[in-house]
């Protein structure tokens, strides 16, 4: 076998990624070796202060401060983006691939709200840019739908693509309050000091943009994914999920539907036979549904600096193996369709009323329902205190007209409290659906 090929690596950020990535290449640059014939060398490392103390530092010289002493370096032949933000990052993550420099990247921000300029950038530098660390960190998803999914016309993705509030929905549904499960998984490590971005949905909608774009081909911009967070949530959804045999999950959900395309992340009833309500903890899962595979359900974890380290790697080792050509260096954007309007995508609903308990009062909430053209699947009242709860799952109707049918409901003399609806995620008959 001759010798491996030397590739200079540069890494902008040496943080939790970074320093996992530089451990990656050197722990298995035999396998990469063997498998492309590419030994991939870490040269440079850009940080904000090259002067700290570091747990796994590089050699010497390796980190800088400057951005320059990569670009201008002449002998950087592949670079993974793992410093975050948006800004300056995008600025060097275009100069270098109009440069002609790949870059490989785990920045869901960036990929989702500057997609369109960095491929523009790629492609006038004929360089790279691939992004699978970007969503759902260890799991392969981006490679799968461009590569082994080339021909299944896939039409649905649904997601719990933040571990975070799946792990922070699992506490609750254990007994916590919301405040109580979130301070645990700030303790854990699993929720950041500010968790904004996770709890109000916000990190789940430019993964299910990116996921989305790929999947259908067509460029979803982050402003058009509806989004709701769990911070809205209730005690009294998750305590009702549990008496109807569903699980509460954050999910996200893209559909194509003919020629557009809708999607949304929100807080969802999931029918506990579903293959989304096993996902524990921390833990991601895509699945996909296509005309040739029907279904496919991956799950693993979806953060942690090896886990997201493993996708970068994976993504550096395919630029390699994608170098000559190939359509998977290129945007993965090929056609223009139409964004699906908001509230026009069709689902189940569960909906939490509170009346006044007496005659005719279900009759005229049945008719409020029904002239928005939603109709009743299964209700259950519970007596409360001179009012009535009443849980009600509905069969599928568009989200406008079940948010329109709730407006008329809340305006009704005998409605107490604040109705409230979250989609049903069920691969069964709404009907089948059972009560405890
Ligand atoms: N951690 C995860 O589990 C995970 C999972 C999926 C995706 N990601 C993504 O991976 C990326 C990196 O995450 P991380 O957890 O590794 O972050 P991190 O630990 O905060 O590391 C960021 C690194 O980038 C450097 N950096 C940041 N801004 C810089 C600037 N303006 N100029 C120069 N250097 C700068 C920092 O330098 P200093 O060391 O000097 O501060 C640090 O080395 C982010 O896009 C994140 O969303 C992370």
């Amino acid at each position: 076998m001759s010798a491996p090929v030397d590739v200079p690596v540069a890494l902008l950020g040496y943080g939790t990624v970074g320093s996992a990535v530089h451990r990656l290449l050197e722990d298995g640059a035999e396998d990469i070796a063997r498998a492309t014939g590419h030994r991939l060398r870490v040269v440079r490392a850009l940080v904000r202060d090259p002067g700290r103390e570091r747990e796994h530092a590089p050699a010497h010289g390796v980190l800088t401060g400057d951005f320059r002493r990569i670009v201008d370096d002449g002998g950087v032949a592949l670079v993974a983006e793992v410093m975050g933000g948006v800004e300056p990052t995008g600025e060097y993550v275009a100069e270098l691939l109009r440069r002609g420099i790949p870059v490989v990247t785990a920045n869901k921000q960036l990929v989702a709200r500057h997609g369109p300029e960095l491929f523009e950038a790629a492609a006038e530098g004929g360089a790279q840019l691939r992004f699978e660390a970007s969503v759902c960190a260890a799991i392969p998803v981006i490679k799968l739908l461009r590569e082994s999914l080339v021909v299944t016309n896939v039409h649905r993705v649904l997601g719990i693509v933040n571990g975070t509030t799946n792990f922070v929905l699992g506490e609750m549904e254990a007994g916590s309050t919301y405040a109580d499960a979130l301070a645990e998984a700030q303790r854990l490590g699993y929720a950041e000091a500010d968790p904004t971005e996770d709890v109000s949905g916000l990190d789940a909608a430019a993964k299910m943009a990116i996921l989305a774009t790929v999947a259908f081909g067509s460029r979803v911009a982050l402003e058009g994914v509806e989004v709701a967070g769990i911070d809205a949530l209730r005690d009294e959804h998750v305590a009702a999920a549990r008496a109807l045999e569903m699980r509460v999950k954050l999910v996200g959900e893209a559909v194509l539907v003919g020629e557009r395309v809708g999607v949304r992340v929100g807080p969802a009833f999931v029918d506990a036979h579903h293959p989304l309500a096993s996902i524990e903890g921390a833990f991601n899962a895509v699945m996909l549904q296509g005309d040739a595979i029907r279904e496919l359900t991956l799950e693993g974890p979806g953060a942690g600096g090896t886990e997201t380290a493993s996708a970068i790697v994976a993504d550096l080792v395919s630029v390699l193996g994608a170098s000559e050509a190939g359509f998977l260096r290129d945007d993965p954007v090929w056609r223009s369709l139409g964004a699906l309007p908001h509230g026009e995508l069709p689902s189940p609903y569960y909906l939490r009323l509170e009346v006044e308990d007496r005659a005719g009062v279900l009759a005229r909430l049945a008719q409020e329902l029904a002239s928005e053209g939603v109709s009743v699947a299964r209700l259950v009242q519970q007596p409360g205190d001179g009012h009535a709860v009443l849980h009600v799952v509905t069969h599928e109707a568009p989200a406008g007209r079940v948010e329109a049918a709730l407006r008329a409901i809340r305006a009704l003399p005998e409605s107490r409290g604040d109705a409230s609806a979250l989609p049903v995620v069920s691969s069964r008959g709404v009907e089948e659906l059972g009560w405890t």
